[in-house]
């Protein structure tokens, strides 16, 4: 089918050979696209096509002599989408260009995604008498894009489902911490935790074991997030006071109730084993446990690994205490060691994960124990929780933006002057 020339602006000047060779050029040049390209006269009713290419041929499966005469939309079916067909509609009305992407359907019926552009043509006084329309294929860009959007979808909703789970998580795990410390005359407990992220693998808590003595225990499982998480929770159930499922008693028929308080060696020798003798992934901890006599107020301990418990003695210079041991859950031989600190009035005793040292500056920088000692020595005069309150806003400071990379957690347990 030839481009009509009826109507079209001639100029006087060129003689017939040439105009109809340039016309004989625009038809194959209008044959050759892959686009489909249709015209429409908006003289006639219902603004029928008078023209279409082999390109639209090719897309749609008509031929012209099929579609000439009819309006465009017989291409339209079921599925389509009315706003868009809505928006052809006005600017059809009000001669605008316009481009859509819609939904038609191929003469065999197969379905395809559509971008239409169509573009007002004026006459020589400025009336617009046809419409040019350029139709693409786009079903493979369309289903691409269309699965690209579902998958970001469903990623979305992934995403927000973890990030609920985590929350959970999270709540489940603020459930072990200790709701409130122990009251025993003559002294005071505080402690502070946080996560790095929702969950962590801090554990800590201080327990009424019987009459006189209390369990304390700080723990760090390794790597963090939710199998750190575990672990923790799972340590916690293992270090709690009820005898007949904790490793912090053992049967004993020769005393009252039938259980006995397990020495601190036991425990964490106890907990080594279990770990080693139950592989789950490769995960390890590092722990103080310690047993606090209120009449004595003795703290007898056992580090696996941990970080060095910082004594402060009323008055004096804080003490780096024994340390030592190999982490829980790595090596079956390991041997635990029994430390003891004896807290005079007015002391105070700092037991802490490395988060809180290792928490690093936006230059690479540590905070370090140095500088933690300082801001606890400025702190030893205010009450407890308001000194932790000191350091950890410290940390959260000298980590900006980020905020420490590991868990951080303290727990202090004051002598009263
Ligand atoms: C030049 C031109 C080409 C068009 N090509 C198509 C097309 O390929 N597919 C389609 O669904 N509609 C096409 N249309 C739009 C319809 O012809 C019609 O304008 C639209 O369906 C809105 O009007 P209606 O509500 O009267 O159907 C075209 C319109 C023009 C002016």
């Amino acid at each position: 089918m030839t481009i009509p020339t009826n109507g079209g602006a001639q100029s006087p000047n060129l003689d017939n050979q040439r105009l109809s060779a340039q016309l004989e050029l625009k038809n194959r040049a209008l044959a050759a696209t892959d686009e489909g390209i249709t015209i429409a006269d908006l003289s006639l009713p219902d603004n029928p096509l008078i023209y279409v290419n082999a390109g639209f041929e090719r897309l749609t499966g008509y031929s012209a002599a099929e579609v000439i005469g009819r309006n465009c939309r017989f291409l339209q079916g079921p599925g389509g989408n009315p706003q868009t067909v809505d928006i052809l509609r006005s600017a059809v009305r009000e001669r605008r260009a316009v481009t859509v992407q819609l939904l038609n359907y191929r003469k065999n019926g197969a379905p395809f995604w559509n971008r239409l552009s169509i573009t007002p043509v004026s006459d020589a006084t400025g009336v617009v008498t046809h419409f040019i329309g350029v139709q693409s294929d786009v079903t493979v860009e369309r289903e691409a894009t269309d699965a690209l959007r579902e998958a970001n979808e469903r990623l979305r909703a992934a995403s927000e489902a973890m990030r609920l789970n985590l929350q959970a998580a999270e709540a489940v795990q603020r459930s072990l911490l200790p709701a409130q410390l122990p009251h025993v005359p003559g002294m005071n407990f505080a402690f502070k935790f946080r996560p790095c992220h929702d969950v962590g693998g801090d554990c800590l808590n201080i327990l009424r074991l019987d009459d006189r003595h209390l369990g304390v225990y700080i723990l760090d499982v390794s790597g963090h997030g939710v199998a750190a998480a575990l672990l923790s929770v799972t340590l916690s159930h293992m270090l709690s006071v009820i005898p007949d499922r904790s490793f912090l008693y053992r049967a004993s028929g020769d005393c009252p109730g039938g259980y006995r308080i397990s020495s601190p060696v036991e425990v964490v020798t106890r907990l080594n084993q279990h770990f080693l003798q139950n592989p789950g992934p490769l995960q390890y901890f590092t722990m103080i446990y310690g047993i606090l006599d209120q009449v004595t107020a003795k703290f007898r301990y056992v580090s696996a690994g941990h970080l060095s418990p910082i004594h402060f003695p009323y008055g004096h210079a804080p003490r780096i205490r024994e340390t030592g041991g190999i982490p829980a859950g790595l090596l079956s031989q390991a041997k635990y060691e029994e430390h003891t600190i004896v807290l005079s009035p007015g002391d105070r005793l700092y037991l802490g994960t490395d988060g809180i040292m290792e928490a690093e500056s936006a230059s690479g920088d540590e905070y370090g124990l140095d500088r933690m000692l300082a801001t606890l020595g400025q702190c030893s005069a205010l009450p407890l929780a308001e000194s932790l309150t000191v350091l950890m806003d410290a940390i959260e400071e000298w980590s900006v933006p980020v905020g420490p990379a590991d868990d951080a957690s303290m727990l202090i347990i004051e002598r009263c002057a």
